[in-house]
């Protein structure tokens, strides 16, 4: 018999097997807790339970490693693309060359939209957030696409999510579009999946787009850098609405609203926006005075992490894409400066040492989307399109899992207790 864990409740002993993964921390299986002691485990913010056994993505959050199949970001970074990464978190294994044609051939052919979808976006208002769009449009596509939501048919789990990955840089490229009054554009099939988003983003039908290769490289590495971050809050909410049976477009409607939060996705447009406010690094001690000051709800944006008690190493690879990119475009943005200030007083400031905050995912990327030309509310819709492959990876393992059961957490009741009811005119 493996380890055991064991828990004295009520005046008695029980046992709970401890389960190995393949690295990182063990886990207390309490899945008989409730039956034999009548109790449940409180954990609000699920600090310490693991939702779900998962053979996709793993984080060692103080040694700043975050492995996709086993394969390092750093490296994933450098020498793959986003549709190999893709593969990759769908398929277990790095794809053959023929493997990997095939793939992005089939992912090429789904890019389309239904041109009903067309009218569907013209129901929202301009200043509409390109998030509450994708919110609307992702979920409306299971109105769409009838042959692919049978979720018990692996078939139909494919097709829907290649479907997914495919459009949504159409969706995501509309949304843009529509915000700014330019007419769509349709999906180009000789153009890469990174280089036809720019070009339905920043093309317009009346002249030739050229896709510049420095920026479609950056691009695919920021989206490589978002594809998948473990049972993060919005891939959660995937597998806790899947759970329940629900069709994938709907799921992925589900990640993305929750992905929209400052806290999770919405941290670069805040981190951003942040660094705009702090404009010049003279002003940079007051708001690290104020990040400090538990009477002012300012956090620094892109700083600090749930998992990660080190560096974000996707904030390592993000940082020397920013650099790339000034260069490619032979630009520079006095915000870098600042935010590289920023970082050098928060790390050398105990508060930052002691809580182990360093600067995330979200730091630099707001800076080096804003040099590609995008506005700041686009920046979570590129994470989004980004994490889409993660989410339906996601979604796939857990659908696949025969072991799958619906989401249901229990709660710790502090409300009144049974009294009756009082009709208006006593109370
Ligand atoms: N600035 C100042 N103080 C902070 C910050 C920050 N950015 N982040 C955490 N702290 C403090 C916090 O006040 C708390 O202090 P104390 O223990 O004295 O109460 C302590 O550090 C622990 O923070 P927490 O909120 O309990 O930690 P958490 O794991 O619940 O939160 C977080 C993680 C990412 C929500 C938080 O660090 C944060 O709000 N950061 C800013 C938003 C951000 O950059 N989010 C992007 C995350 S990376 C992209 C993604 O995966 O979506």
């Amino acid at each position: 018999m493996g380890d055991q864990a064991k828990l004295s409740a009520g005046g008695a002993d029980f046992e709970y097997p401890v389960l190995k993964g393949s690295v990182g921390p063990d886990v207390i299986d309490i899945r008989k807790l409730y039956g034999q002691t009548g109790k449940f485990t409180f954990d609000p913010g699920f600090t310490s339970t693991a939702s779900c056994e998962s053979a996709l993505t793993y984080i060692d959050g103080d040694e700043g490693v975050l492995l996709h199949r086993g394969y390092p970001i750093g490296q994933l970074a450098e020498h793959s693309s986003f549709m190999e990464t893709s593969y990759l978190l769908l398929n277990g294994e790095l794809p053959s060359k023929d493997e990997l044609a095939t793939f992005e051939n089939t992912i090429t052919r789904h890019t389309m939209l239904h041109e009903q979808l067309a009218t569907f976006y013209r129901g929202f208002r301009r200043d509409a957030h390109p998030m509450a769009i994708m919110c609307g449009v992702v979920g409306a596509l299971s109105a769409f696409y009838h042959d692919s939501t049978d979720i018990a048919d692996p078939e139909h789990r494919k097709i829907s999510s290649h479907r997914l990955i495919a459009k949504m840089p159409t969706i995501a490229a509309m949304a843009y579009k529509y915000s700014v009054g330019q007419p769509f554009l349709y999906p180009d099939n000789k153009l890469s999946y990174t280089g036809n988003f720019l070009r339905m983003t920043f093309g317009v039908p009346a002249e030739e787009y050229e896709v510049i290769p420095a920026v479609e490289k950056a691009m695919d590495r920021i989206f490589i850098l978002h594809a998948d971050h473990e049972q993060n809050a919005s891939t959660s909410t995937v597998r806790l609405a899947g759970s329940s049976g629900a069709n994938p477009f709907a799921c992925i409607a589900a990640g993305i609203a929750c992905l929209w939060g400052p806290a999770h996705g919405g941290a670069n447009e805040a981190a951003l926006n942040m660094l705009k406010e702090i404009g010049t690094p003279d002003r940079i001690q007051h708001y690290i005075d104020r990040a400090k000051d538990k009477s002012d709800p300012f956090r620094l944006m892109g700083f600090g992490h749930r998992v990660y008690k080190n560096y974000d190493p996707r904030a390592t690879v993000m940082q020397s894409t920013l650099r790339e990119v000034f260069e490619a475009l032979n630009v520079t943005d006095p915000l870098f400066e600042t935010a590289l200030r920023l970082e050098e007083i928060a790390l050398s400031d105990p508060y930052f040492a002691e809580k182990k905050l360093f600067p995330n995912v979200d730091f630099y990327s707001g800076i080096i989307l804003s040099a590609i030309g995008f506005p700041t509310t686009m920046f979570t819709v590129l994470f989004a399109l980004a994490r889409t492959v993660g989410w339906v990876a996601q979604w796939n393992e857990m659908i696949s899992d025969p072991g799958q059961k619906i989401g249901r957490p229990r709660q710790l009741y502090t409300g009144p207790t049974q009294r009756d009811y009082v009709p208006v005119d006593k109370r």
